[in-house]
């Protein structure tokens, strides 16, 4: 892990020194280079350990906030003085527009109002059937992959489980969110979402650089025709739905019938775009890395495997049938929870501040880089015990309510919290339940897959895994 050699503490106001400015220039090429193949390894060491760091990281004055009270402060208490920031923005707005991830403001919290009752949870507890269906027809396409590896009388191949896993999340935002009167089709939409996300990370180094959104770089076309089809697929899904004639009780519904309190208008047709496309985008890459973390985490555990088995057979009936089967998953949580403490899918929360914001005794002025290292937080020695180590006991019911609430933060905090985070749990147990009693999945590495900062957190090579059927396993 690189450290910054310019780190000061959070205390530490003034302005660099022309030394410091000497030595932040000779950091510069490392960095970069650093930073672009995983912004983490870029983090100052300290953020692991530290309540907070302040830092100059690549010209720009960036604080990270490493300590569950000071989060709290900032995330929750003064969210009223941040904003989306900058470098973000360049990332994400050429394919996700000013959607509810990416607007700030009053115009967010319209979007977040309307997107908001389709998160209820007796909304999501209506999904499970939809969501059993879409795993069930995951498992059967495993299932035969199995079969016919077995009718050529050879091993299963190994392969990377990462894209069948993003086609049923896929399938399941598109039955829940659309429902399922899609024609998008997840292969190439999946490919245009790898497309654009692969090429993100040079556009945040060139904003933290300072150069212009238009300078060139590596897989700047392929990242540009990948946002354009994203849109444009998106764009047909609404007009087959207006064409429908009726808006529907769905997600699209809901954002068709969406009027601005004050003008009466509905939303322009590239809010639409835009919202529709963050949805589908956000909620089911996020799910999809997820589950395949915590299916690659258990394949080295088979204790922790045979618990969940032995859970997920005491259900007794389908979870499609008894969707409240779901609250007796306990230890099945307790695993996908300490997955994304060692893989947390967003790993990183930034802001800009709009205002001065106090963190303690400290004042961070308005227009200033604020981070979140979530992947540190989740590691930091201070608040985990052997925080390298899989362990789901972390998350047993006595455990974690002994533990400050902002120390473990997958879905983020405060008004900008996941708004699909019961959607996300429901749909990764149901997964999980549905594929785990047939599928044996055995790792085709000893080594887990290195994790890389993609704006999510993406397994490098994909995760690479030979998938037998349990009573031939
Ligand atoms: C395991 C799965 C998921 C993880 C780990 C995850 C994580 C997160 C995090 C950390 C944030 C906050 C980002 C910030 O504060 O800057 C967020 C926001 C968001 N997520 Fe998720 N998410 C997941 C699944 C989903 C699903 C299933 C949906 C929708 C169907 C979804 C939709 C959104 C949206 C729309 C936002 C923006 C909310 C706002 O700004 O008001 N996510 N997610």
């Amino acid at each position: 892990m690189a450290s910054v050699s310019t780190t000061f503490r959070l205390c530490d106001q003034r302005p660099p020194s022309l030394k410091d400015a000497f030595t932040e220039a000779l950091t510069v090429p490392p960095l970069l280079a650093t930073m672009l193949h995983s912004m983490i390894e870029a983090w100052p060491e300290e953020v692991y350990a530290q309540p907070s760091v302040a830092t100059r990281f690549l010209g720009k004055r960036t604080t990270f906030v490493c300590e569950p009270a000071l989060i709290r402060s900032l995330l929750v208490d003064q969210a009223d003085a941040l904003e989306r920031e900058t470098f973000m923005l360049r990332a994400l707005a050429p394919a996700l527009g000013r959607g509810i991830l990416t607007a700030d403001g009053a115009f967010w919290r319209g979007q977040r109002r309307t997107a908001a009752p389709m998160f209820r949870p007796d909304r999501i507890r209506g999904f499970v059937p939809a969501i059993a269906a879409a795993a069930e027809a995951g498992r059967a396409r495993w299932q035969a992959a199995a079969a016919q590896d077995a009718r050529e009388a050879r091993g299963a191949r190994a392969a990377d489980i990462l894209p069948e896993l993003m086609r049923t999340a896929f399938e399941i935002i598109v039955a829940t969110m659309i429902s399922g009167d899609s024609e998008m089709e997840v292969g190439p939409f999946g490919r245009a979402i790898d497309d654009y996300l692969s090429q993100t990370q040079w556009k945040i180094a060139l904003a933290h650089l300072g150069a212009p959104a238009w300078v060139p770089h590596p897989g700047a076309r392929r990242g540009a025709a990948a946002a354009r089809f994203l849109r444009q697929e998106t764009a047909r899904t609404v007009a087959r739905r207006r064409a429908r004639g009726e808006p529907g009780r769905d997600l699209l519904g809901a954002l068709l019938e969406a009027r601005d309190p004050e003008t009466g208008l509905g939303l322009p047709e590239d809010a639409l775009i835009d919202n529709l496309l963050t949805f589908v985008a956000a909620g089911h890459e996020t799910t999809a890395l997820a589950l395949a973390w915590t299916l690659r985490l258990i394949a080295d555990r088979p204790e922790v495997e045979a618990k969940m088995l032995a859970e997920i057979a005491g259900l007794g009936s389908p979870l499609a049938e008894t969707p409240d089967g779901i609250e007796r998953l306990t230890y099945t949580k307790q695993v996908l929870l300490e997955s994304m403490r060692l893989y947390p899918p967003a790993p990183l929360i930034v802001r800009r501040t709009t205002a001065e914001v106090r963190l303690g005794e400290t004042r961070i002025p308005a227009g200033e880089s604020v981070h979140v290292p979530v992947y540190a937080l989740h590691r930091n020695r201070g608040l985990w015990d052997r925080p390298d180590i899989f362990d789901p006991d972390r998350f047993a019911p006595a455990l974690q309510a002994s533990r400050d609430r902002y120390a473990y933060l997958p879905f983020g905090a405060g008004p900008r919290v996941c708004i699909g985070m019961g959607l996300a749990i429901t749909e990764c147990l149901v997964v999980l339940a549905t594929l785990l009693p047939a599928l044996h999945f055995i790792p085709e590495r000893a080594e887990m897959p290195e994790a890389q900062f993609r704006v999510t957190l993406r397994p490098r090579g994909g995760v690479p895994m030979r998938v037998v059927t349990r009573h031939a396993g």
